[in-house]
């Protein structure tokens, strides 16, 4: 069984057909040539962007030559009013400064430390769903709860039911649903005419989630003064000093990181867990392996335990392989760069697409299938190297990626340890790319004991 794809747009479409098919989904807006092309140009009377899935060219934009390529300011446009001055939109001197500060704290020592945390947070997850065996489960809900009460408490130590983390999360809920063209924005660089998409009730959320961010992170500040504050994420990255300059994050730079640490730390975990729990659900076979090696896990397992997680682990690297929570990145031209032959215009959008890359038909074999098992096989191993990018690459990777490596595998093996996962039947999830990929209608799957 070959796991839902979105269908392709024909080759060539009018400009404008083009436009509402993005507003539509940016996956389905593609044409299918972009599974096959080493670099694609799409031009247009406003603008150039490219997209590249030549492996050595993506290597020279994000490994290479990275501060050639800085993010693209049409991403900061669309993500500005929640997300402010955070590392995740910033470039240059700013962004190696805010880098400075964060990576510490997600070394492997530090990650060891927020292991308790996130095994506690797994543990109420498999409860919850515990209590709904024998029911139909809308499981991006559930996988959305999961993800965002590991992130409250291993970054400020309190558990979702508490009553400001849990106003956050109703409140980036509501971000995720009414922000569903972010990428529209840096992807298609549209004229400054063309009406940018912020809709009113977007940027009052955003607000809204800035305002209780600035109390959790305020209230800290004072617990980090008086001697009582808890050693988590949050106190790790307030209290650590930029090596160069000495300096701490002021509370105002903290409020923008806590931002993007909610964002993406949960908004990717959550969706790649429901799409991995909906390809072991239609792949029964690697259901019974990642039960079966889950019961290696003791009731208090601990952070060295992880390893033995081998299979649950190449399933869930198989899971962001087909459905990269962040599907594309984007990039801007300085001016002088040429690939293939191609000199590209100043200011040109470089797109980087884990999306297509992943599912290169030169690249990986049986590209649109889901087989863990690939991840042994020469072919596997190659594209491992060359044609991977979940969590991006070079200086600007996924800070976070060790920490979602532990937790993904943690809570895929937990919940499959003693609950079983079916399809229903009618009820195909369709990707589309909201904030990052998700169902178009949800992800509906039955539970049961196992
Ligand atoms: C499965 C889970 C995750 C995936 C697939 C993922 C993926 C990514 C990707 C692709 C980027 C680069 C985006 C770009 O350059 O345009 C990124 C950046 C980032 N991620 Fe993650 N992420 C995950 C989990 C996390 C977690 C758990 C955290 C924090 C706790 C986190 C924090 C960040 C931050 C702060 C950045 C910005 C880094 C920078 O620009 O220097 N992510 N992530």
């Amino acid at each position: 069984m070959i796991p839902p794809k979105p269908p392709s747009r024909p080759d060539k479409v009018s400009l404008l057909r083009y436009l509402r098919l993005f507003r539509q989904d940016i996956l389905s807006a593609q044409p299918a040539r972009l599974y096959r092309a080493w670099m694609a140009e799409f031009r247009t009377p406003f603008f150039r962007s490219y997209l590249i899935n030549q492996p050595d060219l993506v290597k020279t934009v994000l490994k290479e030559s990275p501060m050639a390529f800085p993010k693209s300011g049409r991403i900061a446009e669309g993500l500005r009013p929640l997300l402010g001055e955070s590392v995740f939109l910033t470039n240059g001197a700013k962004w190696l400064r805010q880098r400075r500060i964060i990576d510490p704290a997600f070394e492997g020592g530090r990650l060891r430390e927020t292991f308790p945390a996130m095994w506690q947070a797994s543990q109420a997850a498999r409860a919850r769903l515990r209590s709904r065996a024998g029911d139909t489960v809308e499981i991006e809900e559930q996988t959305s709860h999961a993800a965002a009460d590991i992130i409250f408490r291993t970054l400020f130590s309190i558990p979702i039911e508490d009553d400001l983390a849990s106003r956050v999360f109703h409140e980036f809920r509501a971000y995720q649903r009414s922000q569903p063209i972010v990428n529209l924005a840096a992807f298609l660089p549209l004229p400054r005419f063309v009406p940018r998409f912020h809709r009113a009730d977007t940027k009052a959320s955003a607000r809204r989630i800035r305002a209780l961010i600035t109390e959790l992170t305020e209230a800290r500040q004072r617990e980090i003064a008086s001697g009582t504050a808890p050693d988590d994420l949050a106190t790790k990255i307030m209290t650590t000093r930029d090596p160069v300059t000495g300096e701490t994050f002021t509370t105002d730079e903290m409020v923008d990181q806590v931002a993007i640490f909610f964002l993406a730390g949960h908004e990717t975990s959550a969706s790649a867990l429901a799409w991995a729990l909906y390809l072991l659900a239609t792949h029964p076979e690697w259901q019974d392996k990642v039960a079966a090696e889950a019961q290696r896990l003791c009731e208090s397992a601990d952070f060295a335990d992880m390893a033995k997680l081998r299979i649950t682990r190449d399933v869930f690297r198989e899971t962001l392989r087909l459905y990269p929570p962040v599907p594309m990145m984007v990039r801007e031209t300085c001016g002088g760069q040429q690939f293939r032959g191609r000199k590209l215009p100043k200011g040109a959008q470089v797109v980087l697409s884990p999306w297509h890359q992943h599912r290169h038909e030169r690249l990986w074999e049986r590209p649109d299938e889901f087989d863990p098992a690939r991840w042994g096989s020469e072919n596997g191993k190659q594209c491992a190297r060359d044609a991977y990018m979940p969590f991006s690459a070079g200086p600007r990777v996924c800070p976070g990626a060790g920490f979602a490596m532990v937790e993904g595998p943690l809570l895929l093996a937990l919940l499959m340890r003693d609950l079983r996962f079916s399809p229903v039947s009618n009820r195909v999830p369709e990707p589309v790319a909201f904030l990052t990929v998700r169902a178009r209608s949800g992800i509906h799957l039955k539970v049961a004991l196992r």
